[in-house]
């Protein structure tokens, strides 16, 4: 199985995400400040696989801490939790890891400090193994809506690196492959940091999934000849009413797949549901480096002095959605995740 983040006995390895799909190598990170660089970079970066190597960021830090009594390594578990959770401000399971990770330490006085490092780590990867957990239910929750034959389109990557292992959106296209189910699943390219090809496209080669690349603007054009029967996306942060945000292009593909009579499902565990954020309008929408445009690849393709505006994601509307599939289960318009 991919693992894209794993703790090794004393380090966090990540599978560093910038090199693929040309090199697969592992950043070592030792430190919960290394972590919070990795997240802000995209070492390793996905809604679920953030909020896993921030949890164990938190695990990290109380390793480095020097202090000698419970109040003193809470001091330093607030810096690296405040650390850690200014990386990226869209994907809600950051900040969902962090708190559970705080929980633990408030709960924990009476450990002593060696205890409650072990406490902590042991929290990190009780979260990472949920996660892949969550992901095999929704997995076989959402095979169970792919026709025979499906063709399949996403966007980004919402699979394996996506997450602690095997996949959200991803997972459920495994799992509809390990049902023989997958007939083609197309692959939006996913300008500007190219998730689609560099990831998605890799994890498909990896698996041995059908798939063919599109660039995003083709989208449309599949969809008009008939060739796409469902599209699947994950999320970074779903409002209590079911709006959803996730990578930039997402809504568009949404109010595509309207148009053309095409389900438009989301696929995310129950961790990235904000039950505090009522609609999709009070979702923070990161803004990234204007050079993610400006260039493809690291070579300049647009003038160095164009303005630029670079929302790394879009918030797509309850209504726009067939289905948000969870580890809990699939759930219908209008959306009503308490139970
Ligand atoms: O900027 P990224 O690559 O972290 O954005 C990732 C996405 O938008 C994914 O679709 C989302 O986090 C779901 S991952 C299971």
């Amino acid at each position: 199985m991919i693992s894209p983040v794993r703790w090794d006995g004393s380090r966090l390895a990540l599978l560093d995400q910038t090199r693929l799909p040309v090199e697969e190598v592992e950043k070592p990170c030792a430190s919960w400040q290394e972590v919070a660089d990795a997240i802000r970079t995209l070492v390793v970066r996905g809604a679920p696989a953030i909020g896993v190597a921030a949890a164990f960021g938190v695990a990290l830090a109380a390793r480095q801490s020097r202090a000698d009594d419970w109040e003193g390594i809470l001091v330093d578990l607030e810096e690296a939790i405040n650390g850690l959770g200014a990386t990226r401000p869209t994907a809600v399971n950051l900040f969902w890891a962090l708190e559970r990770m705080r929980r633990v330490a408030l709960a924990s006085r009476a450990l002593p400090l060696d205890a409650l490092r072990g406490r902590l780590l042991d929290e990190a990867q009780a979260i990472l193994d949920e996660d892949i957990a969550a992901n095999r239910a929704m997995g076989a929750c959402g095979a169970a809506l792919v026709p025979d034959g499906g063709r399949i389109l996403t966007h980004c990557n919402a699979g394996a690196l996506a997450t602690a292992g095997y996949g959200t959106a991803g997972g459920v296209i495994r799992a509809a492959h390990e049902r023989g189910k997958v007939a083609l699943v197309w692959v939006d390219e996913t300008r500007p940091v190219m998730q689609g090809s560099r990831l998605t496209a890799w994890e498909m080669v990896k698996e041995g999934i059908p798939h063919r690349l599109i660039s995003d603007g083709a989208a449309a054009f599949v969809m008009k000849r008939g060739d796409v029967d469902l599209v699947i996306t994950g999320a970074d942060r779903i409002a209590a009413n079911g709006d959803t945000a996730n990578k930039i292009g997402t809504y568009g593909l949404a109010v595509l797949a309207r148009h053309h009579g095409i389900p438009f499902y989301v696929a995310a565990p129950f961790s990235t549901i904000d039950p505090a954020i009522a609609t999709g309008a009070s979702i923070v929408i990161e803004e990234r480096d204007p050079a993610e445009v400006r260039g493809v690849g690291g070579r300049q393709t647009a003038p160095a002095t164009s303005p630029i505006f670079n929302p790394a994601f879009d918030v797509t509307p309850a209504g726009l959605i067939g289905a948000i599939i969870t580890e809990r289960g699939v759930f219908r318009f209008p959306y009503n995740f308490a139970q």
